[in-house]
């Protein structure tokens, strides 16, 4: 069965689209596993206009095309549509091995929402250690949990840290993750329904290479860990 992922937020620029190629290409190129993206990141649809500048690249550099050649796997599919157009398109794909990513805008306010959740595998919420953020993040768990997925409970949520700083202190990022914990334990209270919320181990590092470097065609090595987690996650929780 096809899994389907999306990295959702309230909020825009926590790096929906830069994660969702880094884990698409890495799967697609480095595990050489069936992937598709449907770029439902409309109007600007960056994804697809990534891939557009890379295959003409690929007729002028020299050098880029030797290693796009090196990996010898065809460039996965990238679909662009508006999200409420892309459900029954999601539906096509469910009994194939695909991981199909969902790229959407930074707002859950857009037609075809309910019908996306209800579709997904997993929602990974990108967390940026700022209370603006944190706070739209809780809002978007509140949001998810006010719907079912197809196994009729919350989708499996997983809250990820972007842009982490090394050198900010530990306390900063601890702090909020206790202060979600206890946001999460009392929303599981106060519904009387299971709150399907975990934090990702592994947290992505602010990386000029991860914002410079956004392929659909060339591997990234830093955002293996993640891809390994997610892999992991998904094998045991279905
Ligand atoms: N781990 C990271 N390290 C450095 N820069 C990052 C990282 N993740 C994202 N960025 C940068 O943050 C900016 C916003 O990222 P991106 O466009 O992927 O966010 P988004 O959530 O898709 O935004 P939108 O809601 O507008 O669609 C980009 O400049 C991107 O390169
Ligand atoms: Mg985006």
């Amino acid at each position: 069965m096809a899994k389907f992922i999306s990295f959702c937020s309230q909020k825009g620029g926590v790096g929906k689209t830069s994660i969702t190629v880094h884990a698409a290409t890495y799967l697609a190129q480095t595990l050489k596993l069936p992937v598709t993206i449907f770029d439902c990141d409309y109007p600007q649809h960056s994804l697809t206009s990534i891939r557009d500048s890379e295959i003409e690249r690929l007729k002028s550099d020299e050098s880029f095309l030797k290693r796009a050649e090196k990996l010898s796997s065809l460039p996965y599919e990238i679909i662009p549509s508006q999200l409420v157009d892309a459900l029954p398109k999601l539906d096509e794909y469910a009994n194939t091995n695909r991981m199909v990513f969902i790229d959407i805008p930074g707002t859950l306010n857009v037609n075809g929402f309910d019908g996306f959740v209800k579709r997904l595998d997993a929602a990974i919420l990108l967390l940026e250690p700022d209370p603006v953020s944190f706070e739209s993040t809780m809002h978007t768990v509140l949001a998810l949990a006010n719907f079912q997925n197809k196994n009729g409970g919350m989708v499996p949520t997983y809250l990820l840290w972007n842009k982490y700083n090394v050198h900010e202190r530990e306390e900063r990022y601890t702090n909020l993750q206790d202060a979600a914990l206890n946001y999460l334990e009392t929303l599981k209270k106060e519904r009387k329904q299971p709150i399907d919320v975990k934090f990702m181990e592994y947290r992505i590092p602010y990386s000029v290479s991860i914002k410079d470097y956004r392929s659909t065609l060339l591997p990234h090595k830093t955002i293996e860990p993640l891809v390994s987690e997610l892999i992991e996650s998904l094998v045991k929780e279905h």
